[in-house]
């Protein structure tokens, strides 16, 4: 079976870097052709510092190239209050020897898609900025893209309002753009992301382990579910995998297939994925598949085989 060709574009962010571990254990399915990163859980600088030391600490290098560092026309938010002053708190990363491919990268996903043989499929898992410039400035890229398989929005309940996910908050006109880009959409929302979550015995499992890469996910997640402890939440929502896991084991998952608008006022409703949801109304082709909830078990099974992979293939 052919390689799905791949493109992660992240805010890294410990959720981010568990997408990233997950896809780079699967290269077997997957032609990971690069990594970009779009400012969010951190600036970008730190976000793209965090992807450098992870390569490093991995021994990878796959290639990579930052890109924007605010949406496309709102004032950046962060989302350090989850993710720490570094952006991925937990660790103590090697200061990094990888160095990025280019500083645009707009230009560098618009290159490795038109030049890939086949059909690219993207998977953005931070702000959608990237990936509006790069539908808006290159429009003829479309026809290469098979689908985004992207972690944002809820249609119930928001996490940074009540009504908006952060990575839509963050930057909804990219996210309008996306969305209505005629690309199929499917949408690793909060519904599913919450049932996707880890527990604190699980945690405690990977940092008693001895792999390297294992024992530094347990470290990564402890400090990720502080904030997620003082929230009240009973899992811990690894919320960026699931846009992964779906593309390796969509049979875990239910969703529906909904038309979702993106809500790009200035009011209190900014940043929410807005789905029709009238049983009633049928569209000849709804834009967005909408993940809804996941078989946790497998999740985790999944996700913790792939680190042991990674803990042969990156012993050194
Ligand atoms: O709302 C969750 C999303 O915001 C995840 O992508 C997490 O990494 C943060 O970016
Ligand atoms: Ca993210």
């Amino acid at each position: 079976m052919d390689k799905r060709n791949i493109i992660i574009d992240c805010d890294p962010g410990h959720d981010d870097v568990m997408a990233i571990l997950l896809a780079l254990a699967n290269q077997d399915k997957f032609n990971i052709l690069g990594v970009t990163t779009v400012a969010g859980n951190q600036t970008l600088e730190k976000v793209t510092l965090n992807l450098r030391k992870l390569y490093t600490y991995l021994g990878i290098s796959i290639p990579a190239a930052s890109g924007s560092a605010k949406p496309i026309s709102r004032e950046l938010v962060l989302g350090d209050a989850v993710h720490g002053e570094t952006g991925l708190d937990g660790w103590d990363f090697p200061e990094p020897t990888f160095e990025l491919d280019s500083t645009n990268a707009i230009t560098f996903m618009y290159d490795k898609i038109i030049n890939c043989d086949g059909k690219v499929t993207l998977v953005p898992v931070g702000p959608l900025t990237n990936i509006g410039l790069l539908l808006s400035t290159f429009p003829d890229v479309k026809e290469k893209i098979e689908a985004i398989s992207l972690m944002g929005g809820s249609i119930y309940a928001g996490n940074n309002t009540p009504y908006a996910e952060f990575n839509i908050y963050v930057d909804p006109e990219a996210a309008s753009i996306v969305f209505n880009s005629g690309i199929p959409v499917i949408m690793s929302g909060l519904e599913v992301t919450h049932e996707a979550g880890i527990l604190d015995s699980e945690i405690e499992t990977l940092m008693k382990k001895e792999g390297r890469v294992s024992k530094m996910c347990g470290y990564l997640l402890n400090f990720y579910v502080k904030f997620h402890h003082a929230e009240g939440y009973a899992s811990f929502p690894l919320h960026d995998v699931c846009s992964v896991m779906y593309l390796l084991n969509p049979e875990i998952f239910e969703y529906k297939d909904l038309q979702v608008e993106i809500d790009c006022s200035h009011s209190i409703h900014r940043g929410r994925t807005a789905a029709d949801n009238r049983e009633w109304m049928k569209y000849e082709k709804p834009n967005t598949r909408v993940l809804l909830n996941i078989d946790r078990e497998k999740f985790i099974q999944i996700l913790f085989n792939a680190f042991e992979k990674l803990d042969k293939i990156c012993d050194r």
